[in-house]
């Protein structure tokens, strides 16, 4: 019995393994099991419980308005340690945070093989989006297997002359998070209330670090949006990131048609994406969910590292600058024609079988299956 570990610590890595870890206790010959790093103390566990996991082990890092230095100094040493004691065969990370670099650092350190989960995506900034475009190309130097979610991302991969042997073309594990949930849980009532009174629902997240400087204005952006919009009525959980919230809340507090809400669980955030007109944000696995779901996603953001939405056509970059975010935004919100093209985009990240072949994958590195095939967005290629 090999164990394998899923090592995470923040909201979206938690949402993106939960398929994972599912489709690896259904392996034959593996062991999952999962180390928290408590990077996000409390919006991981709402991410978890949507799936019904726990994880086996957690670091706790999280203090009060950490530094990256401050995670970085404690997970390094304490997670080689902690994945040695759980007895790890291999540790599996996801993407671009902080925590999946300094735990596959920690593993390589301990001599144990590294899998990344969303491997291979490049903006090519390294200031956007400021750590992760870092911290998944560190991530990348040291992993043994990379699951790519696009035929794109593994171009990527073998551009840095990644082998060959280790790469494998999964699709997004983020669309089979969404189906699992999306269409199985009801939208908050008092969501539900408003459709049935008419007004259309819009989904807000931002909370990227390098806009944390322009915050305050793409707040006014889209107080000025939701006030020329009395028939949307604008959700946004916000980040429990204080920078975040000190940017925000002065702002957006107070409008009639713009809710201001704690982060919330998955249950509750996939029906409300599934259920809105339109998601702006700065997040990167919101651009896959909408796409998942058929929901238009403005990107508040100058680059994205998942250019195969925009050619699709379900994403559109807005950029971060405030006056033309606003006019991104109003000329969409305009336009039913664009917006509907946009909802009947191909999804071009997955077919849900993402974490199967992820599966199948580390089961084969260990001899315990066939290598699995890659998957094949034939219309991209
Ligand atoms: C991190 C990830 C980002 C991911 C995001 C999802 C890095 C570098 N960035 O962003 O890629 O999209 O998480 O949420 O890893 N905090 C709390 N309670 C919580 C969570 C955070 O108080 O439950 C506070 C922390 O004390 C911290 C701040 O919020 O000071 C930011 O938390 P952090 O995990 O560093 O998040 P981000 O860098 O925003």
């Amino acid at each position: 019995m090999k164990t394998i570990i899923l090592a995470f610590g923040t909201r979206p890595e938690a949402t993106k393994m939960a398929p994972v870890y599912t489709a690896l206790q259904q392996t034959e010959g593996l062991r999952p099991l999962i180390l928290s790093t408590g990077q996000q103390r409390v919006q991981l566990d709402g991410a978890l419980s949507a799936f019904g996991i726990r994880p086996d082990e957690d670091l706790q890092v999280m203090t009060e308005r950490q530094t990256l230095a401050d995670l970085t100094g404690k997970i390094v040493p304490q997670a080689g340690k902690m994945l040695r004691r759980m007895g790890a065969d291999m540790v599996l990370v996801h993407g671009d945070t902080t925590t999946s670099f300094c735990v596959a650092l920690s593993a390589f350190y301990e001599g144990i093989p590294v899998g990344h989960v969303e491997a291979g995506l490049r903006s090519g900034s390294l200031s956007e989006p400021f750590p992760e475009e870092a911290n998944r190309r560190l991530t990348g130097v040291l992993s043994t297997l990379d699951f790519a979610p696009t035929s794109g991302a593994a171009t990527n991969l073998r551009r840095e002359g990644k082998p060959e042997g280790g790469l494998f073309v999964t699709g997004q594990t983020a669309v089979d998070a969404v189906r699992m949930v999306a269409g199985r849980v009801p939208l908050r009532p008092e969501w539900q209330a408003r459709l049935d009174a008419g007004q259309r629902l819009v989904t807000i997240t931002m909370h990227r670090r390098e806009n944390l400087p322009v915050m305050p204005e793409l707040a006014r952006a889209l107080a000025e949006v939701a006030a020329a919009h009395p028939e949307l009525y604008f959700v946004y959980p916000v980040s429990l990131n204080p920078a975040v919230r000190e940017a925000v809340f002065p702002v957006l507090s107070n409008l009639s048609n713009l809710e201001l809400c704690e982060p919330l669980d998955y249950h509750d955030m996939a029906p409300l994406m599934a259920a809105s007109e339109l998601l702006a944000t700065d997040s990167g696995g919101l651009q896959e969910e909408g796409a998942a779901l058929g929901v238009p996603v403005a990107v508040l953001r100058n680059v994205t590292e998942r250019p195969e939405g925009v050619a699709a056509g379900v994403l559109k970059l807005a950029g971060n600058d405030g006056p033309q975010v606003r006019r991104v935004l109003l000329e969409l919100l305009a336009d039913p024609e664009t917006l509907s093209r946009m909802k009947q985009a191909r999804n071009p990240y997955g077919d849900g079988q993402a974490a199967g072949r992820v599966a199948q994958a580390v089961a084969w590195h260990f001899g315990l299956s066939e290598r699995p095939q890659d998957w094949i967005d034939s219309e991209l290629d």
